[in-house]
């Protein structure tokens, strides 16, 4: 029989022998799974974490300034036609690529499975969100006479029912062998008082590490290495939940290299101060993103001279990469952006434990923080009838009653 030596040594020098209390009560079983899991464990940057919780937000001590984005209608035709070329040459000649996350997991929109089997009843016929980016990838196939890899990140909770999901579904017709999924990175969750849950499962509580876990798990998962095999050069990163995400832009890929920045990507303007859109702005001289759960009131009502929003560069989560600074970004560990949630758990008598107040920090990373990471990026003005209509909401805006309007809306103008 294992003494778990190592595993009480550890759990004492960072503070957590509730959890040998807990142990104590387990089978060898329960007690070597959990053993596993600690061993793995980064108990440094944990307490690190902790430590920093008390700290003020992530922005707060940045200097934030306005940025503009770049409209197409200021580039001559000319420059337009030069740019665009760009674009077409990266993907005709398979050196582009899309990565779809789908690691959220929908809680706003109401819908208890993967956000990207959620049905929106378009005309002509209802599509899933999934087969929505997948028809996006195959006309953009058909263009360009290529299959463009199609990478989509999934969680530990929802990878098992995507993949059947597919499977199902036949893969919408896309071929297979171009379709990868990979699963992100988990966090632990702690509690006030920095000790780490244990949950119902005697394994300690951990949740989805953000969507900024990308970089990470791109790389872990070997899908990184995939894409430098099949000569990929730009990868587009997406969102599931946008119906009207351009995946492919010619425009988008050419200015990246025209500008021969790493990371380019496109903003629509703010609908009003109070949209749940982060904001695109200059953090001590850098590119940056302030969410905007983390932007105050009052940058974000301040209005310049002709009444328009001072940060009103919206974020709409469609991002473009080298691979170059993709392979930098997995070696990165990005900021931490703590939220305070419920989280049941086991206590040290073994007993469970529902809290009615939150009780515990979930920590996530966020893919745009990225942007601080690289010198400069460009900024493509993008149009909120052609370019966004988020699936976010049970009712009310962004909910699948005005994503399908604006999507209906889209396709009686732009026939195939
Ligand atoms: C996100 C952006 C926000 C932007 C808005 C546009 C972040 C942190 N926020 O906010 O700046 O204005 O979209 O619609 O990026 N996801 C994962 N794993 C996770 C969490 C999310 O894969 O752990 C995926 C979701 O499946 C989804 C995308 O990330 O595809 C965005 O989801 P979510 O973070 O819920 O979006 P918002 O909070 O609306």
């Amino acid at each position: 029989m294992k003494n778990f030596e190592e595993t009480i040594e550890k759990l004492k020098k960072y503070d957590q022998t509730h959890i040998i209390k807990i142990m104590e009560k387990l089978t060898e079983e329960e007690k070597e799974t959990l053993a596993n899991q600690i061993e793995k464990l980064d108990f440094e940057n944990l307490k690190n974490l902790y430590n920093e919780l008390t700290k003020e937000e992530v922005n707060s001590e940045k200097v934030i300034e306005p940025i503009s984005a770049l409209k197409k209608n200021k580039l001559t035709e000319e420059q337009l036609e030069e740019i665009d070329a760009l674009g077409k040459n990266i993907i005709a000649s398979n050196q582009f690529a899309v990565a779809t996350m789908s690691g959220g997991q929908g809680t706003r929109l109401g819908y208890s499975k993967p956000k990207g089997t959620f049905k929106i009843d378009v005309e002509p016929e209802p599509k899933y969100l999934f087969e929505i980016v997948c028809d996006t990838l195959k006309r953009a196939n058909k263009l360009f006479d290529v299959t463009i890899p199609w990478y989509i990140m999934t969680s530990e909770e929802n990878n098992d029912e995507i993949i059947e999901f597919f499977e199902e579904h036949n893969y919408f017709d896309y071929p297979k062998k171009d379709v990868m999924f990979f699963k992100q990175g988990q966090m632990p969750l702690i509690n006030e008082q920095g000790k780490l849950l244990i949950s119902e499962n005697k394994v300690i509580k951990e949740a989805s590490d953000g969507n900024g876990g990308i970089f990470k798990s791109m790389s872990i998962s070997g899908c990184l290495a995939d894409m430098e095999k099949r000569g990929v050069k730009w990868v587009f990163i997406g969102s599931i939940d946008n119906v009207l995400l351009k995946m492919v832009d010619t425009t988008l890929i050419g200015l990246a290299e025209e500008r021969g920045v790493d990371i380019a990507t496109k903003s629509i303007l703010k609908n009003n101060p109070y949209e749940r859109v982060g904001v695109i702005c200059k953090k001590d001289g850098q590119v940056g993103v302030i969410e905007y759960s983390e932007l105050s009131k009052k940058l974000a009502e301040a209005v310049d001279e002709d009444g328009d929003l001072v940060y009103g560069e919206s974020h709409i989560m469609c991002n473009l990469f080298s691979i170059n600074i993709l392979k930098k970004l997995a070696e990165i560990t990005l900021p931490y952006h703590k939220a305070h949630k419920k989280n049941s758990y086991l206590n040290e008598n073994g007993e469970l434990v529902v809290p009615e107040e939150p009780n515990s920090y979930k920590f996530e990373t966020f893919i745009f923080d990225s942007f601080n990471y690289v010198d400069d990026i460009a900024i493509l003005r993008g149009t909120r009838e052609i370019d966004f209509a988020p699936v976010k909401n049970k009712e009310g805006v962004d909910s699948p009653e005005t994503a399908k309007e604006l999507y209906n809306n889209y396709w009686r103008n732009n026939k195939e």
